[in-house]
Order: structure tokens, then sequence, then C-alpha cells
């Protein structure tokens, strides 16, 4: 059914979340023209101020004066920014809500978008409080959408009891499930690559591919998240989500086309597919860390973070090889890694091909590396391949070069950020780039197994790197014992830069 929304209420509307990306996506997107006319952006929270007190807020956070698109958008989206109070612990506050809502309502039909930006734990109290305006029963075309946005649970047990949740008050093509690594353009540009060329998909299997490798670095700590990050680690918070979801367009079967539910369907396969660890195989095949202080540059440690819990095993880094049990992947190893307070902030794709089942160049060494593909995320989006070549000269030597792709090059600076164009494709209703319900369920089927192991009597240590380096010696061994290394970024960088 088609669905076009004229405004969006955003619940936690005055969190980081909110000011950060969400309004500011907003912003640009009225800049460009694609919000439709008389757009309204409703925020809740609950302090009571007036719109032009959220509006202080958000200016002295926006930094609008360093960009010009954000500006435009903002001075044309203002008087539409309508703050209304919201407290879901309130008595009788879903009635109280509705009124309060309406009354400010400008529209004689409204079709609303409904973005909960809130914890797991407090999403029950605010699927409450859309209740009155879901009348699914009545009207199969009820004009309501709702966005959840991760963490989506904290396990399999609560993401199923979020999901009976929500579809007590909705049907399930209301709920929109977001994970933002979607919404990225290189992320999306996987799909095209993989099925918009002919030459990838014939070697895009065990009999080329050796191992993929999927890293995830941030050099910025937990800021003053510890609230939230403490009871989440970064296997919760990245992996879980953001790099599986990234693994699944890595590794799914061409699917029938790109509509929703046959994209749903392959993604589910891939995640279905990937083998759970028992308890003795997470010690093997994982690794967990936190970061340590680095004196030498005055970076405390995470157990010196303000709100992280004193003795708190939180793991900061995490590492794993995983396998899909499918005819595709069988024996390719698949080597995930996510981290905060690295050396350098960077996601990147490696596919690593085998070596050559025969060399001509024998007599030229060992200078013959297998061939890889880089795809990286961000920043500076791009996709090099890796070939063996003869540099110029008078001597037969062979030297790797790169055939590379750069997003900017190509096409310029402009990007999108994801949640301009994922909030986009939510006021249109398009799910396309959204998680169905399966696909969360069968992520957590596997990290549930691998968090409880860790935090058995008797698990594995938690290692230590120091903040700032290339993580854990671990995760190098991680590799190294079945003959595998991470390969330094395509740029040549450094890991210890
Ligand atoms: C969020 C995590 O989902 O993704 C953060 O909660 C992480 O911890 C962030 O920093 C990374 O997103 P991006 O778009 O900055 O790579």
């Amino acid at each position: 059914m088609f669905f076009c929304a004229s405004s969006i209420v955003i619940f936690g509307g005055t969190g980081d979340l909110s000011l950060r990306k969400l309004i500011p996506a907003l912003c640009r997107l009225e800049s460009a023209g694609l919000l439709v006319r008389d757009f309204h952006v409703y925020v809740t929270g609950r302090s009571m101020m007036g719109s032009h007190e959220f509006i202080e807020k958000f200016t002295a956070k926006a930094g609008l004066e360093k960009d010009a698109v954000l500006k435009d958008g903002f001075e044309k989206l203002k008087s539409r920014i309508v703050y209304v109070a919201a407290d879901p612990q309130a008595d009788n506050e879903e009635n109280n809500f509705y009124q309060r809502l309406n009354q400010v309502e400008t529209q004689a039909a409204p079709a609303r978008l409904f973005y909960l930006a809130v914890p797991p734990e407090s999403m029950g109290s605010f699927i409450k409080l859309i209740k009155p305006f879901s009348d699914k029963n009545l009207h199969p075309g009820c004009p309501i959408r709702v966005l959840v946005e991760k963490p989506f649970g904290h396990n399999l047990e609560s993401s199923i009891e979020l999901n009976k949740r929500l579809l007590e008050t909705f049907r399930e093509d209301q709920i929109l499930r977001i994970d933002h690594y979607l919404g990225k353009e290189a992320v999306q540009n996987i799909l095209f690559m993989r099925f918009a060329n002919i030459f990838f998909e014939p070697v895009w299997n065990n009999h080329f591919i050796d191992n993929v490798q999927i890293s995830f670095a941030e050099k910025i700590g937990i800021g003053s998240r510890a609230g939230y990050f403490d009871q989440t680690g970064i296997l919760r918070d990245v992996i879980q989500n953001h790099l599986l979801q990234v693994l699944c367009m890595v590794a799914m079967e061409p699917p029938l086309s790109n509509r929703p539910s046959d994209l749903h369907l392959e993604k589910n396969k891939v995640l279905k597919a990937i083998r759970r660890y028992s308890a003795d195989q997470v010690a093997e095949e994982t690794v967990r860390a936190q970061y340590i202080a680095d004196p030498a540059k005055s970076i405390s440690g995470y157990l010196q973070e303000p709100g992280v819990k004193p003795g708190s095993t939180t793991e900061t880094f995490a590492a794993g090889r995983l396998f899909i049990d499918s005819w595709r992947w069988s024996g390719v190893p698949f080597y995930l890694r996510a981290g905060k307070r690295l050396s350098k902030s960077l996601t990147e794709i490696c596919i690593s091909f085998k070596a050559l089942p025969h060399s001509i160049f024998k007599d030229l060494g060992s200078g013959i590396t297998p061939n890889r593909l880089f795809i990286r995320i961000q920043p500076d989006e791009s996709i090099t391949m890796k070939l063996n070549s003869k540099p110029p000269g008078m001597h037969m030597k062979v030297t790797d070069v790169g055939l590379k792709f750069s997003y900017e090059a190509e096409f310029g600076s402009y990007r999108p950020d994801a949640y301009e164009r994922l909030l986009l494709d939510a006021l249109k209703a398009d799910s396309s780039l959204f998680l169905s319900s399966n696909e969360i369920a069968e992520a957590w089927k596997f990290i549930d197994p691998i968090i409880n192991a860790w935090h058995s009597p008797g698990a594995q240590p938690m290692f230590t790197y120091k903040a700032n380096s290339a993580g854990p010696q671990e995760a190098d061994q991680l590799l190294a014992k079945h003959g595998h290394q991470w390969y330094p970024s395509e740029s040549g960088e450094n890991e210890n830069d």
C-alpha cells in the first residue's frame, strides 16, 4: 500500500542520535526538496520546554555555520520543528500524548512515521504511547509506520519479546528496523558491484576465495556513552548488527530482485548458515579485549573512562573466525574484528583470493601475492583490486599494484549520510534497506553463545591493547594459527600508524 509520511515523531528527540544525525538528515532532505510540502518534525522528550528552546539546543550543537546545506535546510524547516513533551512513565500518558500531538498537528489526515530512538528497555513504554494512533484492526491502511533504532534487544530472548510487543500494535509491514550501515553508499554498492557486473560472480566462491576479512576500527573511545556501552560491548554494539549485515551483503546468493522480501530472504539464509560456536569453540575462535591507557599520549584506559563500572568486563575489541555452512562458502574462513580506541578509523572488507595453482615465474622468488579485493566502506570510499604486475625496466620483476575506483575521484565529494537515505526510504515505507525480524533473531542466535561463553567460569581471559594501537596481538595470533594475517589496508598504511 502506498505510504508517504507527512510528519515524523521522534521519541528520544533530545538525545544524541536525534541531535547529531536525525534532525541534520531531515534538514538536508528539506534543503534538497525531498520532503513533502509542509512536512513537520515533532520532537519529543521528557523535559517541559518550548519548541524555541529545543531549536536553541539544536543550533548550539549543529555547527550550522560550517555547513551551508544543513543551514539552508534548517532555515526552511525550523518553523515546522515542534517540541511535544512525552513522559511514558506519567499516568494516562498515552491519552494525554495523543491529545497533545493532535492539538499541534496541522494536517487534516496526517500520515506519521514514529521513530523510536530510545533504549531497548524503554521501547515497550513508548510503543504504548503510539497505540492510540494505531487503529490497525479497524483500518488496514492505517497511515502509521514505526521505525525502531538499534539495538534491537539485548539478546535473542529480549529481541523476540520486543518484536512481540511491536506486533501487538502494528502489522509487520508497518515496522522498519534500522541498521544505519545499510544506508552507507559503499555498503549499498556491494550489491551493485556483485550483481550489476558479470565478472565477480564466477569467482565469488570457495574455489577462488581463500578468506574474507571485515574490519571496523574507530579512533574514538566511548566518549560520554559509558552508560550504554558498558552494558553492551563491541560485539553487541557493532558486530551483531553492522558487521553481520556487511557480511550478508558479501556472502548472499543473488536475490531474485532487489525487492525487500527477496533481499531479506537471501540475507536471512546467510545468517542462518553461520556455524554456531560451542563454548569450547568460542575460546578457540574468538578474542575479546579492552583498551588500556597510553600514558605517553595521556589517553586513559577503558576502566578509567567516566561512568564505566569498576572492574568492568565489557569488551571494547572483539575478533572472530566464522564459517558459513553453504555450498558456496564451505571451508572459507570469514574473519571479523571491531574495536574502539584503535590507531585509526577505518571500515574495510578484504576478499583474499587463492594462490596461483602454478606459477611460471618461479625464478622471481616469492614476489607473487594472491589477488586481493579491498572494499573500503569509510573513510574515502573505494574499491581496489590488487594485481601482480611487472614494473618497467630491464629486469623480470613482479610487484603488486592497485586498480582503484575512488568514489571521490569518480563522483565528487557529495555523499548523503546513511541516515538521510534511510529516513527518506522510511518516509516512503520502502523497507529494502531495513532488517526483518528473522535476520535479527538469526544474528542473536550466533552472538548469544559467544557472550554466554565469555561470561562463564573458566572463560578465555580478557586481553588488553594499548589505546591508539592496532589492537591486541591475540587477534593476530587468531589468524596466524591458520596461516593467515590481517591484510593491511589497500592504501598501504601501517596498522600501527
Ligand atoms: C553505532 C554504534 O551503531 O555505530 C557506535 O553504537 C559506533 O558505537 C557507530 O561508533 C559507528 O557508526 P559510523 O557510521 O560512525 O561508522
